[in-house]
């Protein structure tokens, strides 16, 4: 048996966001998994990704149910209010009766007064590719999905499920960073940001876009930052930035305007994700950016409609 002693990540997703959450982990923890759950020894907020369900923090593991048993009860745990809940994986049958027993057997080793409603701590079991694993367990917290009741919106505007993935990619896990929102449109990228505690600044030219991002923010009582501008007079510097481009790029003309916001966000930031519904892979690579990593998200449904994104760094 090989002995993982890391996070263990699960994680879920529709069909069509199936590369979208692949680069997502591939930026996040440097590699992607085949299937829905993730081994890493970096330890990430498991709401900081839209996809993530739970993060386990495995303190013991084996391949025999009743060893893994013993291994709890030998050591001795004393927590009040705690529950046990069980992590179902990617592939686990198991039936709703026997995870109440399995439940049940860890939360009897484990002494001290249990809160089913409103745990302090929570552990957690689980089997994957025939290994019982218990440890602690991290929920994702859903209330970012509140966003969806924005009071502006935008017919164009990306969907929360891809904002939160952008700024989840453009902090890998690190939440302690400066980000920028190039082109913030109603605000939807912000408002993922904020959520996550991480620091973004939004810029937009249009006056009545930045109205809207700002009322969304206050909305949900947010205090980021939006500047009426273009981005090329902002003079200010990110550690990483994200540029949902304006949507009309195909004459020659927008491939110009898309050329400048992408060089002057270059300015700004070292790294830098970028999002079109057109090709700029040319734009990209004549504004000196290096690409690292790329996908495609389709709209669900619609199979003519994908946005494009590129994660790049400053060459
Ligand atoms: C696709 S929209 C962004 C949508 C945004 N992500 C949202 O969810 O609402 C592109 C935005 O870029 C803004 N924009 C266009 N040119 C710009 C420039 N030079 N500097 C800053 N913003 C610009 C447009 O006003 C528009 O709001």
């Amino acid at each position: 048996m090989t002995t993982r002693t890391d996070y263990l990540y699960s994680y879920k997703y529709d069909t069509h966001y199936t590369e979208l959450c692949k680069l997502e982990m591939r930026q996040v923890f440097g590699f992607e998994s085949n299937d829905k759950v993730l081994f890493s020894n970096k330890k990430v907020d498991p709401s900081s990704s839209p996809f993530i369900k739970g993060r386990m923090k495995v303190l013991f593991q084996a391949s025999d149910y009743y060893e893994l048993l013993s291994k709890v009860e030998n050591e001795n745990i004393h927590k009040e209010d705690f529950a046990v809940d069980y992590m179902i994986l990617e592939g686990d049958t198991t039936a709703f009766d026997k995870r109440r027993i399995i439940q049940k057997d860890f939360g009897y080793r484990i002494e001290g007064e249990p809160d089913f409603q409103n745990p302090g701590i929570v552990f957690g079991v689980c089997f994957y590719d025939q290994v019982w694993y218990f440890g602690l367990l991290t929920h994702h917290n859903s209330n970012w999905q509140k966003h969806n009741q924005k009071p502006c919106s935008f017919s164009n505007s990306i969907s929360i499920n891809i904002a939160k993935s952008l700024v989840s990619m453009a902090s890998m896990g690190n939440k302690d960073i400066k980000l920028l929102d190039a082109c913030c449109g109603v605000g939807t990228i912000m408002l993922e940001a904020s959520f996550a505690g991480i620091d973004i600044e939004g810029c937009d030219i249009n006056w009545r876009a930045c109205k809207h991002s700002r009322e969304n923010l206050e909305f949900f009582h947010y205090k980021a930052k939006v500047y009426r501008s273009d981005i090329k007079e902002l003079k200010k510097t990110y550690d990483a930035a994200i540029v949902d481009l304006p949507y009309n790029l195909y004459s020659y003309s927008n491939d110009d305007i898309a050329l400048n916001i992408i060089e002057s966000t270059a300015q700004l930031s070292h790294r830098i994700i970028v999002v079109s519904i057109a090709d700029i892979e040319e734009i990209l690579h004549s504004s000196g950016l290096k690409i690292l990593d790329y996908c495609t998200v389709e709209k669900k449904g619609k199979s003519t409609f994908s946005r494009k994104l590129w994660v790049c760094e400053r060459g």
